[in-house]
């Protein structure tokens, strides 16, 4: 490619990226920038959306009044984190219609994490604790993003986050706290969600498409790998703490690395629920297809509204 000329946007922008200035919207920026962003945030915010319906499956069936105001407040707080990431996305000239279309199409991805069905209470717990937990360290490194929108969206996102995962790891902790039947509950949640949970940093770094080109574009701060040792490293101990076994019998501390050695994920499996084969795919995009259709009716008078006061 040829070097960009001292002058061109082009190289004002490399320069605002190495000088770790935050691109806003109405500044210039390469299409491949833009379009990766869309891309990335989108997807983001439709996992925050798809993500509310397995949760919700148990806010009837809480155990005590207490935790399904819990739930409630933290399935509330998805949605709104969808809704935040759908604005960032705008930003980038995608109007949501385009976006949600393309989610129904089949065009756009969603997190395979939410592609699990949610068997017992337990599992509430779990995806506060490992789901909410890796969305963290994702998103704690997205904060430096250099989409300025973006990143703002982070910043406030992951206060929000901090209290799923502590409510999730509380449930856990009750239930390792329990009779042997809730201790058993507790383990067979973490044997069912602690692989998902490391597919949500996606592939391998050699075999990621977009992580060389979003690190140099600074929207990817780290990378795939190194975002899902450091979940590891944090969640082992945590488990040990209420004596919950992690289900890898390769997991073990590496004292030179300083880090957890840990198995293989099975990339089958990811590429299976990744393209749209897994337990509640079609489940999860059929409720958001109806959903959005029961809907239509709040869209239109919006829009009638809006033009009778323009
Ligand atoms: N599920 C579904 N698709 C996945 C995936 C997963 N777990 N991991 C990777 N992919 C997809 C990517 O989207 C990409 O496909 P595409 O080109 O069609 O978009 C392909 O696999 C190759 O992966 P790459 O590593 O090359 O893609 P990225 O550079 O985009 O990295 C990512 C993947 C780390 C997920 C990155 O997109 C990211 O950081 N996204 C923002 C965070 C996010 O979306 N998290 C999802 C969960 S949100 C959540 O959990 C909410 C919480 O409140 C519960």
């Amino acid at each position: 490619m040829a070097e960009a000329s001292l002058e061109s946007p082009q190289h004002r922008f490399d320069n605002r990226i190495e000088a770790e200035e935050k691109i806003e919207p109405k500044d210039w920026m390469p299409d491949g920038y833009r379009k990766n962003l869309i891309r990335q945030i989108s997807q983001h915010a439709h996992s925050e959306v798809i993500g509310m319906q397995p949760e919700g499956n148990w806010l009837t069936r809480a155990p005590t009044l207490k935790r399904k105001c819990i739930l409630l407040a933290k399935i509330q707080d998805e949605g709104g984190h969808g809704l935040y990431l759908y604005s960032a996305a705008e930003t980038l000239g995608a109007s949501r219609e385009e976006l949600v279309e393309a989610l129904h199409t089949g065009h756009a991805k969603y997190a395979s994490i939410f592609n699990y069905p949610t068997l017992t209470w337990a599992d509430i717990g779990a995806i506060g604790w490992l789901v909410d937990g890796a969305a963290i360290v994702n998103q704690i490194s997205l904060q430096s993003t250099s989409y300025g929108p973006y990143a703002r969206a982070m910043v406030r996102i992951c206060k929000e986050e901090s209290f799923h995962q502590r409510q999730g790891y509380e449930i856990m902790v009750k239930l390792a706290e329990g009779n042997a039947t809730q201790r058993a509950m507790a383990q067979d949640a973490l044997d069912r969600w602690w692989w998902p949970s490391l597919m949500m940093f996606g592939p391998h770094d050699a075999e990621s498409a977009h992580s060389a080109q979003s690190m140099r574009w600074k929207i990817k701060r780290q990378s795939n790998d190194d975002l899902r040792q450091k979940f590891v490293d944090q969640t082992v101990p945590q488990a040990e703490a209420i004596g919950l076994r992690i289900p890898d019998t390769k997991l073990v501390w590496n004292a030179a690395r300083g880090h957890y050695d840990f198995g293989e994920i099975d990339w089958n499996e990811f590429n299976r629920v990744v393209s749209g084969n897994g337990l509640c795919n079609r489940q999860r995009l059929d409720h958001h297809k109806q959903a959005h259709e029961d809907g239509e009716w709040v869209r239109d008078a919006l829009r009638a509204y809006a033009e009778k006061q323009a």
